[in-house]
C-alpha cells in the first residue's frame, strides 16, 4: 500500500447526515475506491473506532438510559470523539493516510445544536475540545428528507438505538441544523441529494475527491484511477 509519506499530512473526509441518509453505504464506498487506486486509507465511525470510544458508544445508545442529560450526552460525545482524535485520526494523518470517518463533530452540531436545542455557542466550544482541534479537509453531507430516510429505516427492519427512537420531529430539527452547518462552511462542504442512487452518489463522491485533492491523488497512486 502506498502513502504519500510523513513529510506531508494526510486527508481528513467526514460524512454527514440525518438517521439512514446513507453514510455509512457511501464511507464504505469511498474507502474501498480508495483502496483499489493504492491510497492508504482507514474508515472510522464516531462514536467508535478505539476500544474506549466503543464503550461510550454503547453507553449513548443504550435504550435503557431514558434520564439521560442532554448535556451529558454531548460530553459523552465529545469524550467519544477525543480518544479516537488522539489514538487514530492524528497518528493516521501524520502518515499520509486518508482518514474517512462516518460523523464527526458537525454530528453534534446537528443533533445537540439543533436537534436537542442546547445552547450553540457551548456545542461549538464542546466540539473544539472534542475534536482537539482538528477540522475536517472536506466534509459530505448527504442530504435526505427525514420521511424518505424513515421509509428506509422501516424497510432496513433494523431495531432502532436510542437516538433514532427520538422521532421524526427530532430528525426535522437535525436536518434543517445540518443544511445551516453546511451554508456556513460552503468550502468545506459537499451538499449532496441522497435521494438518488448509491451508485450515482458514489460517482459524485468520487470526482468531488479527485477534484479536491488531485495533487495528493496523483502523489498518492501516481497513475490512473480504478
Ligand atoms: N441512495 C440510496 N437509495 C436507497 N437506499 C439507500 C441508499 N443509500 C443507503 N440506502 C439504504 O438505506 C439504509 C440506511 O443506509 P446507511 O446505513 O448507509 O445510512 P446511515 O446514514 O449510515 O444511517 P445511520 O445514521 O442510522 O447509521 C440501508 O438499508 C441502505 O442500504
Ligand atoms: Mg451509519
Amino acid at each position: 500500500m502506498i502513502n504519500v509519506g510523513k513529510e506531508s499530512r494526510g486527508k481528513f473526509v467526514t460524512f454527514e447526515g440525518i438517521d439512514a441518509s446513507g453514510k455509512s453505504v457511501q464511507a464504505k464506498l469511498l474507502y474501498q475506491r480508495l483502496q483499489n487506486n493504492g491510497v492508504d486509507s482507514v474508515l472510522l465511525r464516531d462514536p467508535g473506532a478505539t476500544r474506549i470510544s466503543e464503550r461510550v458508544r454503547d453507553i449513548l445508545l443504550d435504550n435503557a438510559h431514558e434520564e439521560m442529560s442532554p448535556w451529558a450526552e454531548l460530553l459523552l460525545y465529545e469524550a467519544a470523539r477525543a480518544q479516537m482524535v488522539e489514538e487514530t485520526i492524528f497518528p493516521a494523518l501524520a502518515d499520509g493516510k486518508v482518514v474517512i470517518c462516518d460523523r464527526f463533530y458537525d454530528s453534534t452540531t446537528a443533533y445537540q445544536g439543533y436537534g436537542r436545542s442546547l445552547d450553540l455557542n457551548l456545542v461549538k466550544q464542546a466540539n473544539t475540545i472534542g475534536s482537539i482541534g482538528l477540522v475536517p479537509d472536506l466534509t459530505f453531507l448527504i442530504d435526505l428528507d427525514p420521511h424518505v430516510a424513515i421509509e428506509r429505516m422501516k424497510k432496513s427492519n433494523r431495531a432502532n438505538d436510542r437516538m433514532e427512537s427520538a422521532g421524526i420531529e427530532l430528525q426535522k430539527r437535525v436536518f434543517d441544523g445540518y443544511r445551516k452547518v453546511a451554508a456556513l462552511e460552503p468550502e468545506r462542504f459537499s451538499v449532496i441529494s441522497g435521494d438518488q442512487e448509491i451508485k450515482v452518489i458514489e460517482k459524485i463522491i468520487w470526482n468531488i475527491f479527485k477534484n479536491k485533492f488531485e495533487w495528493f491523488f496523483s502523489l498518492a497512486t501516481g497513475k490512473e484511477d480504478r
